[in-house]
């Protein structure tokens, strides 16, 4: 989000607040008046953050100031009302809950919509919407809690991957394999490669600002460009031969056997051409002779 750039800017430079903080609001909360309010109908003012401190000073105090979103209170914000809506009813009624939003109500589309009244530009949960997490009814608080996250970071109601594999109980057999990206040891997340607010690619998979694969991020040997490309490393991508996740398979490849691996595309006739030579009946793999399998600056067949 822009807004995090700003503040590492206000921290560094301690620029004057003042002069950045009308920028600040545009970006913060130049969406706000678009909003739609609780209760369409509603009469309620705001009564501003201090009042709400009156009754939950508790909660101000340890599950919001130190958030992130306190800065929601900020130039002119309306800090808890602007994800609880005018209060000025809730207070009259002595805390009459019947006149404030509360969560626990809603339906994920309308909570959802809270969130995104600010949440919508932001580059990242730009294609919520369409995510297919959005649209299986996964929500932002089955995730995220504002007030009670178990896991500072981010806000969200449990770290990863445990938050991930609570639903996705295969991902987690994934990661069990043998050989694996060390996702359960934090070496990686799955963040790393995703983007679980949504993508325009399949799979909710990352890429990177390039538009090239997510993978090469981390393995940026296999980028090239090579003189003697192989082509499907750059056309069907890294995940035709390997599991991104993890596989039974040293190198996570997807198939036991490297020559069969090579063999699915190499025959004679159909594939590409196929090796004049027959390397299968050798019990040699394909890969000794053919060891720059992603490209290579030397050699047309990949030899080093
Ligand atoms: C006069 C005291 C008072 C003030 C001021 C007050 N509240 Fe409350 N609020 C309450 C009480 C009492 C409850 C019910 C608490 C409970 O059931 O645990 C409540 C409950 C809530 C709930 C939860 C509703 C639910 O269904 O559980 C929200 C959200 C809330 N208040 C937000 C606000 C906000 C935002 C403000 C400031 C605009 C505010 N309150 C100001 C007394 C107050
Ligand atoms: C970013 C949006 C947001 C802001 C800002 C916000 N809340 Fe909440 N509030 C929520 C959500 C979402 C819940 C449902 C519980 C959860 O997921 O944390 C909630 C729950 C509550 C509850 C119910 C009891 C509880 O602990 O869950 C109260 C009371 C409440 N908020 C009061 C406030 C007050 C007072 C402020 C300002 C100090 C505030 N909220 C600011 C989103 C917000
Ligand atoms: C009034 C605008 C507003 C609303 C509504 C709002 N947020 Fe935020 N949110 C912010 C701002 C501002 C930040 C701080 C951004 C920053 O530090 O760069 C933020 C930060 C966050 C973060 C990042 C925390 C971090 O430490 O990285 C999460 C997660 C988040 N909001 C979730 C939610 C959820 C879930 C809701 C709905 C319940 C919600 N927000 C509603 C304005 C809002
Ligand atoms: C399936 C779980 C999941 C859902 C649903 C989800 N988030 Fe997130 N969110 C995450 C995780 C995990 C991170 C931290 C890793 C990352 O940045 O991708 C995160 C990070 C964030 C951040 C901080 C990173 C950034 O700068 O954007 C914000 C803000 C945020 N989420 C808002 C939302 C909002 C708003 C919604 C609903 C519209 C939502 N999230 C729905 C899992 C989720
Ligand atoms: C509350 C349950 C829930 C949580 C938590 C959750 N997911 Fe999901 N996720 C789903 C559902 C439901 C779908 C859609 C059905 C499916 O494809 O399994 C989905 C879809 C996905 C997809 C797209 C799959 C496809 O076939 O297009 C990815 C990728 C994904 N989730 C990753 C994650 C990651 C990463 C996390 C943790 C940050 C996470 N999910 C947390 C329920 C959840
Ligand atoms: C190294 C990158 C990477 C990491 C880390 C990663 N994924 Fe994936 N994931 C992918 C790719 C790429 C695909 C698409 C595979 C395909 O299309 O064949 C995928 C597919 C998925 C799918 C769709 C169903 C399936 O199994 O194909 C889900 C769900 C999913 N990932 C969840 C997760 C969760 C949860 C985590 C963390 C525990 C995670 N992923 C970590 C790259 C990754
Ligand atoms: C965030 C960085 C990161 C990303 C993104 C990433 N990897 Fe990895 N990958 C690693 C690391 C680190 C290792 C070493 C694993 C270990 O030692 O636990 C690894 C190991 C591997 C290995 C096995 C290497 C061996 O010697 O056995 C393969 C194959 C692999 N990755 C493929 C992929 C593919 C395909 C993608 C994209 C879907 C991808 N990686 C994305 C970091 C990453
Ligand atoms: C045509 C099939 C194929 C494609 C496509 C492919 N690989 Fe590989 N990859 C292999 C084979 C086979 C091995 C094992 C080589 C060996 O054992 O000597 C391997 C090994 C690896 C290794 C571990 C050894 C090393 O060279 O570092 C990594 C990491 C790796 N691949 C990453 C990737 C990435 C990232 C992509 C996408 C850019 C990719 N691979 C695309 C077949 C492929
Ligand atoms: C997904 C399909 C696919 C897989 C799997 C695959 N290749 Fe290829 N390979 C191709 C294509 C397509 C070409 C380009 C053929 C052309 O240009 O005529 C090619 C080209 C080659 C060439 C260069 C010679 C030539 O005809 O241009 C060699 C050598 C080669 N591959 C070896 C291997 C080896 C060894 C493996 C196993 C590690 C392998 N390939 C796996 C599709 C594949
Ligand atoms: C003992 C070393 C060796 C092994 C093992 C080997 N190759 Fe080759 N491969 C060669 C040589 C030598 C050439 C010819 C190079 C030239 O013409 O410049 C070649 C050429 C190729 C070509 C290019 C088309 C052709 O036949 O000229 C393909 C495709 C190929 N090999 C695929 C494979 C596959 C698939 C395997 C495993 C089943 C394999 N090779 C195993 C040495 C080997």
């Amino acid at each position: 989000m822009k807004s995090r750039k700003w503040n590492q800017l206000l921290r560094k430079v301690e620029l004057p607040t003042f002069l950045l903080l009308p920028v600040l609001s545009v970006l913060l909360f130049g969406q706000q008046e678009k909003s739609t309010t609780p209760t369409d109908k509603t009469t309620a003012q705001y009564a501003g953050g201090d009042t709400c401190k009156t009754c939950h000073e508790d909660l101000y105090k340890n599950n919001f100031e130190r958030t992130s979103h306190f800065k929601t209170t900020l130039q002119g914000g309306h800090g808890c009302e602007s994800c609880h809506g005018p209060g000025s009813e809730h207070v009259a009624g002595g805390g009459d809950i019947s006149k404030i939003i509360s969560f626990k109500g809603l339906s994920r589309q309308k909570s959802d919509a809270r969130c995104l009244a600010c949440h919508s530009e932001n580059h990242e949960q730009r294609h919520f919407s369409s995510s297919a997490h959005a649209s299986n009814d996964v929500g932002c608080l089955d995730c995220h809690s504002p007030h009670h996250a178990k896991e500072p970071e981010h806000l969200l109601v449990r770290a990863q991957p445990d938050l991930c594999y609570g639903c996705h109980t295969s991902t987690k057999a994934d990661f069990a394999r043998p050989y694996r990206h060390r996702v359960d040891e934090g070496l990686i997340q799955c963040s790393d490669c995703h983007n679980t607010h949504g993508t325009t690619t399949l799979r909710q998979v990352r890429t990177l600002p390039s538009g090239d694969a997510v993978c090469y991020k981390c393995h940026t040997d296999k980028q090239g460009p090579f003189v003697f490309e192989h082509v499907p490393v750059k056309t069907e991508g890294c995940t035709s031969c390997h599991t991104p996740h993890g596989s039974t398979n040293p190198r996570f490849l997807r198939v036991s056997n490297v020559n069969l691996l090579c063999l699915q595309c190499h025959t004679f006739p159909s594939g590409p051409q196929g090796p004049t030579h027959n390397q299968a009946a050798k019990y040699q793999a394909c890969t000794l002779c053919h060891s720059a399998v992603h490209g290579s600056n030397a050699s047309n067949v990949f030899f080093r």
